[in-house]
């Protein structure tokens, strides 16, 4: 079995990398299954086959010999392009020659004529159209289709899309033309493939990604599949719509901190130290910091986070402590994504006590997640020179070195950690993990068996060791350790949730238990609200089930809970592509049972 993909630079502040790993994971396996338009392009083989097997005598795979409606489909021959829907690359305008007047009827003479001799007239017109489209001459092609409009007695949805490609090949093209005749073409056949692709075409250049979006998905799914341009802007349009959102999002809400899982994991990655004493005449802030440093210990971070910053504002009376608290700070300035104010605070810190090792650990931090790896070294270095027998120092270089690859000089470095003190359970831990990583399996689950016995109590250790063993697809070993784990930490409040929501992937992987995965799920979040891999997986099992209303608002809580626009982007893409297949539905209600049936196909 694969190792596991790449963790997030975001990792270098998580102990034990694995869960969001195997979220990932997990996520990416069923990607293909649920979100049938974004991996649109991936799958079209899978789909082609399905329907070819289903539905069509054809082979899948070469839409050209697909004899689709002859009325829109004789596109992909350029001999062809004479008659029917125009299509093609954006040509250069070859600007009018006076060569061939256009009188255009008047209503009145429109009015007298018989309604055949108007169907003829308006068939007259639109092949006359077609001959100036050829010729490239767009702008009395569209001219000739206007006729054609006016003159039909009925609504032809092909009038409308061949002027719209028109427009949409003028120079400059004119794309607010091509939206309103594709409304049009759309209004009369809401099925027409090629209208929806041009108008998504027009409304991309118009950075209108959300319509878009909307259109790419629906020609997609009413087209099976087939199309892989079409498939390929799905994914296009999704990335700029959810990039946008996301920078918008990351640009105007207020900075927040993560959830309580996601800090405690933050700050259980070091060791625990001494408080610093205040001299004898203690300021206000100085007793405001111990204050601090107290809520920490007890792990009510939002009430840690208010007495640090009003330390600092009352001013705190010694340089160490000063430090200390600015040291705290900057970690909750991290925390809350304010990367540069981080920073500041951590530079400021280390001026006042340079032998802070702590505080050069979390500027290297600061340094990967600026993309500084040669900085974030360097900060590791100087660390060591200050206290070469800081344990710490090893266990969050590994960590670097652990998110960049590089497993076998992150196993040394968390050896190391762990020769410095053997009693931090994350060195032991990591070790196993990256052994793993390494491709050296049996020897991580010696590390693993060992720690187990070194550490009989620590829920992480089973935690972390069960995820392994679900990588391996061993089901019933897996379930054990998240079992023990649940049980380990039932005393302590509040509990770890993540094991359960391992478990819930476990159920689900093995058995497809959907039910039981959602309970233990909802378990997770009772015990912190905010637990994001608990509300990632409660988004993506709802899909699996076809709840889309539901996997819709799952995503909605993703995106308030992401940290960073990484995150955003990625809770984002599954939010809009989830939108658009939602909305296709509800427009093309025959086509649900089909899409259904692709889903459930693919799983
Ligand atoms: C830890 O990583 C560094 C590189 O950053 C490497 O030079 C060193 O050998 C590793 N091992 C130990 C025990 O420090
Ligand atoms: C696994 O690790 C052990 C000890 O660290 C080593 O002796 C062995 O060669 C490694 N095996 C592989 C396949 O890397």
């Amino acid at each position: 079995m694969a190792p596991t993909t790449t963790a997030t630079q975001d990792l270098s502040v998580t102990p034990p990398p694995s869960y969001l790993d195997r979220l990932q994971d997990f996520v990416s396996e069923n990607r293909r299954a649920i979100l049938v338009c974004t991996a649109a392009a991936a799958v079209a083989l899978g789909a082609a086959a399905y329907y070819a097997s289903t539905t069509s005598p054809h082979r899948p795979g070469s839409g050209k010999d697909r004899q689709k409606d002859k009325r829109r489909d004789k596109s992909s021959s350029k001999k062809k392009k004479s008659v029917g829907d125009q299509d093609g690359p954006i040509l250069e305008e070859i600007k009018p020659e006076e060569e061939q007047q256009n009188v255009p009827l008047t209503l009145e003479e429109i009015a007298a004529m018989s309604v055949d001799d108007r169907i003829k007239r308006a068939g007259c017109l639109k092949s006359r159209g077609n001959a100036q489209y050829q010729a490239r001459r767009f702008t009395q092609a569209a001219e000739l289709y206007t006729q054609a409009i006016q003159v039909s007695p009925k609504p032809e949805p092909i009038f409308h899309s061949n002027r719209a490609a028109c427009y949409l090949n003028m120079s400059p093209p004119q794309f607010e033309l091509v939206v309103e005749d594709c409304d049009a073409a759309l209004r009369h056949d809401p099925n027409y493939i090629k209208a929806l692709n041009r108008r998504a075409n027009a409304l991309e250049a118009l950075s209108r990604y959300a319509e878009a979006l909307r259109d790419f998905t629906a020609a997609t799914i009413l087209d099976k599949f087939q199309n892989e341009a079409a498939a390929q802007s799905v994914e296009r349009v999704l990335k700029k719509l959810a990039t946008e959102k996301a920078q918008t999002i990351a640009a105007t809400r207020d900075p927040r901190l993560p959830s309580q899982t996601f800090i405690s994991a933050y700050f259980a990655a070091f060791r625990k130290r001494a408080q610093p004493t205040p001299p004898e005449t203690s300021s206000q802030g100085d007793q405001t910091l111990l204050l601090a440093l107290d809520a920490l210990e007890a792990a009510d971070y939002a009430h840690a986070l208010s007495l640090v910053n009003e330390a600092v504002d009352q001013g705190v009376s010694w340089d160490i402590g000063r430090a200390e608290a600015l040291n705290l700070r900057g970690t909750f300035k991290f925390l809350t994504s304010d990367i540069k104010g981080a920073k500041a605070d951590l530079e400021e810190s280390l001026a006042l006590n340079p032998s802070l090792t702590q505080s050069l650990v979390k500027l290297a931090s600061v340094h990967m997640e600026e993309g500084n790896h040669a900085q974030a070294m360097e900060c590791f270095e100087q660390a060591i020179k200050v206290d070469s027998s800081d344990p710490d120092v090893y266990y969050h270089r590994g960590q670097v070195h652990f998110i960049t690859n590089d497993y076998s000089a992150a196993a040394e470095n968390y050896t190391k950690s762990t020769s410095l003190d053997s009693t931090f359970v994350f060195s032991h831990i990591q070790l196993a993990v990256a052994q793993y990583k390494m491709g050296n399996v049996s020897n991580s689950m010696a590390t693993f068996r060992r720690t187990m016995t070194a550490f009989p109590n620590r829920a992480e250790v089973c935690n972390y060791y069960g995820e392994l063993l679900l990588d391996q697809q061993r089901f019933d070993d897996a379930v054990e350790k998240f079992d023990r784990a649940i049980e380990l930490d039932k005393a302590k409040s509040p509990p770890n949730p993540l094991p359960l929501v391992n478990k819930a992937l476990a159920m689900f992987q093995w058995h497809k238990d959907i039910d039981r995965a959602e309970v233990l799920c909802r378990e997770a979040l009772a015990i912190d609200s905010s637990c994001e891999p608990a509300v990632a997986t409660l988004a993506q099992l709802a899909l699996q089930k076809g709840e889309m209303e539901t996997a819709i608002e799952w995503f909605e809580k993703q995106v308030d809970l992401a940290r960073g626009e990484a995150e955003l982007v990625a809770a984002l893409t599954y939010l809009e592509a989830s939108k658009a297949q939602l909305q296709f539905v509800k427009t093309y209600p025959q086509m649900a049972v089909q899409l259904q049936q692709i889903a459930s196909a693919m799983m």
